[in-house]
């Protein structure tokens, strides 16, 4: 069938196969084309189908010729009806794969749960012995805890007090001031079961305890910090008490994987347009200004390029892995740079619906959202008919 971009509020409705395969094989290219990576050979991604996720999978198999297994949740096709993009991308991922001669399968599934979680290690028993990097890159606003059954949904709220600030609704370029009320105690405690650390310490831990991690293993989960002008909503909101969390959790982990000489680190990402992104109020507009000025300067990153840099200049050096003063690798080093900072807080003053199309980057912003599900994409046919029931080859 045809397949066209349908909007409801920020999310996109539908998805283009092609476009995304696309995106997945350009990605591919761009790692090919960096070298190879003395990295690691034996993979379990979680998150895997989109975003840092997607593109830590593609860095581990293309950059160091790596097996991998992608756990995900992501909504199969029906006649008539596309799937979600990571479905797609994963999909795409999987044949290339399997072309090029990599061990790679994909288990579709909510990895907060038990089952899932039965399901990967099984298959990491059957097929790999031992993984040597565990990548966690969830970003939920649910989670059922495998204990309670409890359902914790996440909110992106301040603390403290009401905050009011600048947003833009990217679709319409309209810039207009939002206010977000604080986040009850209940808020906060939710968030941090959802996006906090505690699911990440729940695999290690399972996975150790199968002795599935190889000796000298690695895991890596993600977070973001972020300029103060964001620091209300993000960094010092609920998803920032989630992030201190994660970070806290690498500590614990790294404690645990003492005996088999493993790492735990938490890599500060880039902001970047992902689904995940795109809901929180202030960051597109954060995001459309600090594009202009990273592509200005020559240094603007999407996922693939963060994460191949992640692996090549931090992860696999051969040497210590760099850190700052509290334990963290930062691969958002070029946009906290301090003459970016200064030049986007200056814009962030003189943005408004007239002026944001001219000082900021709102036609990349869209254009990369619209990308994140396949559409506009160079060398795709949209005329063509697209087959949207594909499946995943390697899927558990
Ligand atoms: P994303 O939405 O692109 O990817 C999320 C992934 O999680 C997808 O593969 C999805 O299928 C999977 N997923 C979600 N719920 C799941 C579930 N219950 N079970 C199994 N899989 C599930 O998001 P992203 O932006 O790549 O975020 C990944 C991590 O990177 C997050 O921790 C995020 O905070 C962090 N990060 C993001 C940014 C940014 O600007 N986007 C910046 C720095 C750090
Ligand atoms: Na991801």
């Amino acid at each position: 069938m045809i397949i066209e971009p349908r909007m409801r509020g920020f999310i996109c409705l539908t998805a283009h196969p092609d476009g995304c395969a696309q995106n997945v094989k350009n990605q591919i290219e761009y790692v090919k084309s960096k070298g190879t990576i003395n990295g690691p050979k034996k993979v379990l991604v979680i998150g895997a189908s989109t975003g840092f996720g997607l593109a830590s999978r593609i860095t581990a198999a293309y950059g160091s010729g790596a097996a991998t297994i992608g756990v995900f949740f992501e909504k199969a096709p029906t006649a008539g009806k596309t799937a979600s993009p990571g479905w797609y991308n994963s999909a795409a991922f999987e044949h290339e794969a399997h072309e090029a001669g990599l061990y790679a399968k994909s288990i579709n599934g909510d990895a907060f749960s038990k089952e899932i979680k039965e399901r990967t290690l099984a298959t990491i028993k059957a097929d790999l012995g031992q993984v040597d990097l565990v990548i966690y890159s969830l970003a939920s606003p649910v989670r059922k805890h495998p204990d309670t059954e409890v359902l914790h949904r996440s909110t992106l709220k301040p603390i403290g007090g009401t905050y009011t600030n600048k947003t833009v609704d990217f679709h319409t370029g309209n810039v207009s001031e939002i206010s977000i009320e604080p986040a009850t105690d209940e808020d906060i405690a939710n968030t941090v079961a959802v996006m906090g650390g505690e699911d990440w310490a729940m695999w290690i831990d399972a996975l150790k305890a199968e002795n599935l991690l190889a000796e000298g293993a690695k895991t890596v989960a993600y977070s973001y910090i972020g300029p103060s002008l964001t620091e209300a909503v993000y960094r010092k909101g609920t998803i920032g008490r989630a992030k201190d969390d994660l970070e806290a959790t690498a500590f614990t982990i790294a404690d645990k994987l003492k005996d088999i000489n493993g790492k735990a680190y938490v890599s500060v990402n880039k902001a970047l347009v992902t689904q995940a992104s795109s809901a929180i109020p202030v960051i597109p507009l954060y995001i459309s200004l600090l594009y202009k000025i990273m592509k200005e300067e020559g240094i603007h990153e999407g996922t693939i390029e963060q994460i191949q840099r992640l692996y090549a200049e931090r992860l696999y050096t051969g040497s210590d892995v760099p850190v700052d003063e509290q334990g963290r690798i930062r691969i958002d080093d070029w946009e906290m740079r301090e003459d970016v900072q200064a030049k986007v807080a200056k814009l962030w003053q003189e943005a408004t619906t007239e002026t944001l199309p001219a000082i900021g980057d709102l036609a990349g912003y869209r254009s990369d959202f619209l990308s994140l599900f396949g559409f506009e994409i160079d060398k795709v046919d949209y005329q063509k008919d697209a087959n949207e029931l594909v499946e995943i080859e390697g899927s558990v």
